[in-house]
């Protein structure tokens, strides 16, 4: 797969296929992915692969936090959004929404969609990308961003479907108790990873773009 046809085809899977995927592969996936460049090559990242039991318990963890209503902790940095912004995030739910036949009112099934994302999408394995608590600034958490989308192209060449998400990570306590995750490390972001079930009706979304028109200005180009 070219990297063309890889940044075209890439999209978020929000549906697996219960196949275990190899720890090989997964492997392999983090070596090609950890070539990504970081600031001053300083490698920031701490990456956990979970799968099997672990992961099991770890979504059992967040569904039960989830439904005490236990608040995150003050470690995660989560704003809500205006405008435009707002409106891109609507319109999402909107689209996801309406393939997966849920009804605007209907409060019951949109909870059971939330906490699909706290589950990892019911994912065989999930990829939690962690940044020692002193690496804080805007430099690793750009690091950060660019080896989640460096896993997602390398994963699409073994047949491997990936989304990044926050959701995941929205409980580190339960991360550090059950994944190893240490005091010193802060969960940042984190990617369900496995084989995509493409009759999954989420997964048939391809959501839009602006055009460059409306977010890219030129200087010197006439
Ligand atoms: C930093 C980041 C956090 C995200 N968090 C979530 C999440 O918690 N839940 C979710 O369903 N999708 C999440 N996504 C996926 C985005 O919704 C998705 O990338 C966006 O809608 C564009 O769709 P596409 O990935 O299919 O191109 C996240 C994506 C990024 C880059």
């Amino acid at each position: 797969m070219d990297v063309q046809e890889a940044l075209r085809t890439r999209k978020s899977i929000r549906g697996y296929k219960p196949d275990r995927v190899p720890k090989e592969i997964i492997s392999r996936v983090l070596a090609i992915a950890t070539r990504a460049p970081s600031s001053l090559n300083t490698q920031p990242w701490q990456i956990t692969v979970i799968a099997g039991k672990v992961l099991d318990e770890i979504r059992r963890e967040n569904m039960r936090a989830l439904n005490e209503g236990m608040m995150s902790t003050e470690e995660i940095i989560r704003t809500s959004f205006e405008g435009i912004y707002r409106k891109r995030q609507v319109d999402l739910a909107i689209q996801l929404f309406q393939l997966m036949g849920i009804g605007r009112e209907d409060k019951e099934k949109r909870n059971q969609w939330t906490m699909r994302g706290f589950r990892y999408f019911d994912a065989p394995a999930a990829i939690i990308l962690s940044l020692d608590k002193s690496m804080n600034s805007t430099l690793t958490l750009c690091d950060i961003g660019i080896l989640c989308q460096n896993i997602c192209l390398a994963a699409l060449e073994f047949g491997l479907g990936t989304c990044i998400e926050d959701q995941g990570i929205l409980f580190p306590d339960n991360l550090r108790k059950l994944a190893g995750i240490p005091e010193f490390s802060r969960p940042i972001m984190c990617l369900a990873i496995g084989y995509p079930d493409w009759e999954y009706p989420a997964n048939k979304l391809v959501t839009p773009r602006e055009t460059l028109d409306n977010n890219t200005k030129w200087y010197g180009f006439e």
